[in-house]
């Protein structure tokens, strides 16, 4: 296994183009199985989970091959309705491809996901939601074994604005019979961009990035060619590790619309911004304030994706910040790596107390899962001395090529073997 070795203390100044999003291309990718011809789908990041679920499409018996940052699926030659247990334990977001692969193959096996280093992450919106579009599902064994006639059209009442759950709603009833009403849907803007590569497959579906979602079956999808948005979390990420090291920052292909919350989150511990259409522009001419309370909810609310790079950011930020992990129940594990730097954070259940502190050394810290993973690079941008990180195979999962991107910025990082 990989390991990134950085020594901190070089502002992160620069030009970055952000990689397409990864919690867009993974439900994207899951919607081809709904064509009947080839899609092509371009700005897809290079990460381990965009590799994983090209082996879920081949499995299925798609073609998929790759040219650059596009992936070409020709899904004309499926052939299966399963993904291996293997592949499903590897990969727990391969879940979305469940109601993708019911509406086309009026059945689908997989095993149950389980859990991940954050949280249980339990799938019961999903299995009641495809219930009520008509699917017969059966979990025995460790597998969920679905079946349909066909997908009638429902009005389906989330509890609570699951992304995956309404991604999968999406994807099971738009080629159902009938109109299918989501109420309570997620509202983040990957939910966005899947309605709109559905639409330009031929799907009739509106709302999406309100709690409402209309969806009004159509007999069969054709072929598409469609660009992955740009990836908010990777965006805010970088952003992060320019404001901790009092760099100057210029990102280019964002959507600064879609990262309201977070840009106000910087603006309110002292970061300045430019805003283009489609470009950020950041700098730093005062020391950090604290965010006095950071609470992570559903879009448009403060990501839980980004929870962890920014209290790495507030470690060094002058006060006392409390941050409420209010989405997932185990999305502090990078706490104790940060301490193991010199930061001064006390957990109590899903709140934390981030007391600034003058400076962070350098220490071997591991990663633990993706996001926590991208706050111990942040931190370690800024620390004294250097900073190894093992357990980068979690950030390779969703940060393209980390280290050549933070090199061009200026950062002393380079990966070991
Ligand atoms: C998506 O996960 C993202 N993953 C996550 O990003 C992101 O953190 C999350 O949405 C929230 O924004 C992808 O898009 C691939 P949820 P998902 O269903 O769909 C509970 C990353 O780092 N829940 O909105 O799994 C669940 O336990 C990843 O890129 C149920 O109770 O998130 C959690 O508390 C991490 N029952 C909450 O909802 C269900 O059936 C949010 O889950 C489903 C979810």
């Amino acid at each position: 296994m990989s390991r990134l070795v950085i020594e901190g203390g070089v502002p992160i100044s620069g030009e970055i183009v952000v990689q397409g999003a990864k919690n867009a291309v993974l439900p994207i990718l899951a919607a081809t199985v709904l064509s009947d011809e080839e899609c092509v789908i371009k700005n897809c990041p290079k990460l381990r989970d965009v590799d994983k679920t090209d082996l879920v499409l081949e499995g299925l018996g798609c073609k998929v091959r790759r040219e650059g940052d596009t992936v070409i699926v020709n899904p004309t030659s499926i052939c299966g309705c399963s993904i291996s247990e293997g592949l499903m334990r590897e990969m727990r977001s391969s879940i979305i491809f469940l109601g993708a692969i019911v509406a086309r193959c009026s059945e689908a096996v997989v095993s149950m996901p389980g859990g991940c280093p954050i949280g249980l992450r339990p799938i019961d919106l999903h299995l009641k939601a495809l219930r009520d579009l008509g699917v017969e599902i059966i979990e025995e064994h460790g597998y969920i074994y679905c079946r349909t006639a066909e997908i009638r059209g429902n009005d389906i009442h989330l509890d609570f604005p699951s992304v995956g759950a309404t991604e999968n709603i999406m994807l099971a009833a738009a080629r159902g019979k009938g109109i299918t009403t989501i109420i309570n849907a997620a509202r983040e803007p990957e939910i966005v961009n899947l309605e709109c590569f559905l639409n330009a497959m031929g799907a009739k579906i509106s709302g999406a990035g309100t709690g409402v979602i209309y969806i009004e079956g159509v007999e069969r999808l054709h072929g598409a060619e469609f660009m992955i948005m740009p990836d908010r979390i990777v965006a805010a990420t970088y952003l992060a590790a320019s404001a901790i090291t009092g760099g100057e920052m210029c990102l280019k292909s964002v959507e600064p619309k879609d990262m309201v919350a977070i840009l106000k989150a910087l603006e309110n511990m002292g970061v300045e911004f430019d805003i283009g259409k489609n470009e950020i522009i950041q700098h730093i001419n005062r020391p950090l304030r604290n965010i006095p309370i950071l609470r992570t909810m559903p879009y448009p609310g403060f990501p839980t994706d980004i929870q962890s790079p920014f209290m790495a950011l507030c470690t060094l930020a002058s006060g006392t910040s409390v941050f409420i992990e209010t989405i997932f129940e185990n999305r502090f594990q990078h706490v104790d790596e940060l301490v193991r730097m010199g930061a001064d954070i006390k957990v109590d259940g899903r709140s934390a107390v981030i007391r600034g502190v003058p400076k962070l050394q350098g220490a071997n810290v591991v990663a633990r899962e993706l996001r926590g993973g991208a706050a111990l690079v942040v931190a370690a941008l800024a620390a004294e001395g250097i900073t190894t990180i093992s357990g980068t195979e979690y950030i390779d999962r969703g940060y393209e090529n980390i280290e050549k991107y933070l090199l061009a910025c200026n950062a002393k990082i380079e990966r070991r073997c």
